[in-house]
């Protein structure tokens, strides 16, 4: 009897001990648990702040001296470029876009935050964006040694530049590109590289531009303004010039272009009315043909004669890259291979130089092609015959 109520009397207490530590368990675990998604909440909202890195006009106007002529850079296709000084000494640049870009705010500010996201040490930084009113305005790293347009192109700035160098930026920009093509989030066709939107750092390497505003100037707002090129003159594939059917393919026709230009340190449209070859592509392929390719290497490179054999290898690159089929051309990670490996390429056919006549051409292109080509509807590419 007595032992039975002790009995009891443990069994109350154990149950009565049982029932706290389950209560004060459930406490701790709730209280945890709002605690980790409070945590978890704050680190979303200071992600989402630095999705969305906006400038105020007014750090801007202080930057940029009010966008002071003596700050411009440039101007291009969609607006004009001022350097800048942020408060904490950050050079900056700030590109203007044209008040007229025909582009929603809304479908602006998700461009810009997802091209933010976009890192590549071959890629010009993103920082940021501003919008006030009318105005919309790029925020960009500032690079101090131009552009590759500046050296390649020019007698003496071109001694800079030997090939070892040269070589480490040709790498550079394919690696830009095949980040654009395939590794980013985002799939970005270029559409717009040439010498002049490869920026160069304070060491010289490549820095591709503009590669955003192919996405954020759509292709039905170009009509408006026929003096906007969109793509360059020596450039842009036959297929995207005629038709107006740009793909992967396109830009990889511009790299080479790009490629034949660094190596001769000639432009490819910058043969004059009389001369035997239509462009640069042209001359080069008859020299190829003829076995006397290396006649046209800015005579700078040729110094080291080991470094012939991979120059040759690159002219052929650049040859594979410029045929006139674009399926015929490589994508950007064979081009990477065939750059940092030795393998044997299959032999160019005939590259596209066609389209040296000075006219505009009105694309109508109505369905896409193949799974990567998007069609522009009746876009008016204007080439320009003097660059
Ligand atoms: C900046 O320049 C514009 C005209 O270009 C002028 O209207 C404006 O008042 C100036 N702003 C400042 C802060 O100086
Ligand atoms: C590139 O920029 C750096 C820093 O501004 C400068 O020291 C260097 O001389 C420049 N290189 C060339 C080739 O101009
Ligand atoms: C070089 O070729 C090998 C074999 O084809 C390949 O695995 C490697 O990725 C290539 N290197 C580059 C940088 O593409």
């Amino acid at each position: 009897m007595l032992a039975s109520k002790r009995t009891r009397i443990i069994l109350v207490v154990s149950c009565v001990t049982i029932f706290f530590s389950i209560t004060f368990f459930a406490y701790w675990f709730c209280k945890r648990k709002r605690k980790e998604s409070s945590k978890e909440k704050k680190l979303d909202e200071s992600e989402r702040h630095s999705d969305l890195p906006f400038f105020d006009l007014r750090t801007l106007i202080t930057a940029t001296d009010n966008f002071s002529a003596t700050k411009k850079l440039g101007q291009g296709g969609f607006g004009s470029v001022y350097k800048g000084q942020l408060v904490n000494g950050q050079e900056i640049a700030v590109k203007r876009l044209s008040k007229h870009s025909g582009q929603g705010m809304e479908e602006f500010k998700n461009e810009v935050t997802l091209i933010a996201k976009l890192q590549h040490r071959n890629l010009v930084r993103l920082l940021g964006c501003c919008i006030h009113k009318e105005e919309k305005m790029l925020i960009y790293e500032y690079l101090p040694n131009k552009s590759l347009d500046y050296f390649i192109f020019d007698a003496s700035r071109r001694s800079h530049l030997d090939w070892t160098k040269r070589f480490e930026i040709v790498i550079g920009i394919a690696r830009g590109i095949l980040y654009l093509h395939q590794d980013s989030r985002l799939k970005i066709i270029h559409r717009d590289l040439k010498a002049s939107n490869v920026l160069l750092d304070s060491a010289m390497n490549p820095k591709i531009s503009d590669f955003g505003m192919a996405r954020m100037f759509g292709e039905d707002q170009i009509q408006e303004n026929t003096k906007r090129v969109v793509g360059t003159y020596g450039y842009m594939s036959p297929e995207y010039a005629m038709q107006g059917l740009y793909s992967t393919k396109s830009d990889v026709f511009s790299f080479g272009v790009l490629l034949l230009e660094i190596i001769t340190g000639r432009k490819n449209t910058g043969y004059i009315n009389g001369s035997p070859f239509p462009n640069l592509i042209g001359h080069i392929w008859e020299l190829w043909k003829g076995g006397t390719v290396l006649d046209i290497v800015d005579p700078i490179l040729c110094q080291p004669f080991s470094a012939q054999e991979e120059i040759s290898k690159c002219i052929h690159i650049g040859l594979l890259c410029v045929q006139e089929g674009a399926t015929h051309r490589p994508t950007m990670s064979a081009v990477i291979s065939m750059l940092a490996n030795d393998t044997t390429l299959p032999p160019p056919n005939t590259p596209a130089f066609i389209f040296n006549q000075k006219t505009s051409h009105n694309a109508d292109a109505s369905t896409s092609r193949s799974g990567e080509a998007v069609s522009l509807n009746s876009v008016t590419i204007t080439t320009l015959e003097a660059r």
